[in-house]
């Protein structure tokens, strides 16, 4: 594999007593999507928390892109390039989509927009925010309120306040919770217009979707790393059937 964008090495975190994350070692390649699946209780969430910065983990390293981030925070993180979507209630719903995009997008810029005058702040941030939006399919949904939106737009929303970031690395967090099957067939086609300039990391109930868009598919039972590689390895993997995708494939 090319240098990967992230390498997990015997990254460990328990909770009284629990091994949440059990010695996971992980390379995550500089392109295409690679999905995380596993049930209910696995250690998933938490793996993603310890990647982005929002969980410390107890033991082992996290290398993004080419530095050891195991010990910085999570805007340092996102400075580097590691986006994670956004959690809807991140979302303001009397805001409207735009200005969504763009409040993420000065929170990321920071302190460089005192440079600039009202007029082309608002050109600085409303440029780069509008672009997301069209990205994944928001553009004329721009100037309603993000309230207002639909499960799965809302969604597409995250995933615009993500980008906005200029991310190099996306870390998606099941998407398609909760959303329909057309809203999920929705985001599964703007996923793989994405993959094609940004590598992912999915984490994902829907199998379907999973097994439509990953590259790449690692498996976490109990917070150990069951098995990793091609999706139609994974889907032939006897240990991985019988722990996981028994029933329902
Ligand atoms: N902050 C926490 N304190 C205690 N236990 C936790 C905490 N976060 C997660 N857990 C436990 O860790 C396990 C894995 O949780 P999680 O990472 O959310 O799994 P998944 O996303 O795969 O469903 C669960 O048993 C959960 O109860
Ligand atoms: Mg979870």
């Amino acid at each position: 594999m090319a240098e990967p964008i992230l390498r997990l090495e015997g990254l460990c975190k328990s909770y009284g007593g629990l091994d949440v994350t059990d010695h996971v070692d992980l390379e995550v390649a500089p392109s295409g999507v690679h999905a995380v699946i596993g049930p209910n209780g696995a250690g998933k969430t938490t793996l993603i928390n310890q990647i982005c910065g929002l969980v410390a983990p107890d033991a082992g390293r996290i290398v993004f892109a080419g530095h050891d981030v195991t010990h910085r925070p999570v805007h340092a993180r996102a400075r580097l390039g590691l986006a994670r979507s956004f959690q809807i209630t991140s979302i303001l719903p009397a805001f409207s989509t735009l200005e969504n995009v763009a409040l993420a997008v000065q929170a990321h810029a920071g302190s460089s927009f005192r440079l600039f005058g009202r007029a082309d702040r608002e050109e600085v941030l409303n440029g780069p925010a509008y672009a997301a939006l069209v990205e994944v399919g928001l553009g004329e949904r721009a100037h309603v309120p993000a309230g207002s939106l639909s499960h799965g737009e809302k969604r597409a929303l995250e995933i615009a306040i993500a980008l906005a970031m200029d991310p190099k690395l996306l870390l998606l967090d099941e998407p398609m919770a909760g959303t329909g099957r057309e809203e999920t067939e929705r985001l599964v086609h703007l996923l793989q217009g994405l993959k094609t300039r940004l590598p992912m990391v999915l984490v994902e109930h829907d199998m379907t979707a999973v097994f439509e868009l990953a590259d790449h598919v690692s498996v976490l039972i109990y917070g150990r790393i069951l098995a990793s590689g091609p999706p139609e390895a994974i889907r032939a993997d006897r240990q991985v059937i019988a722990a996981y995708l028994g029933e329902g494939e």
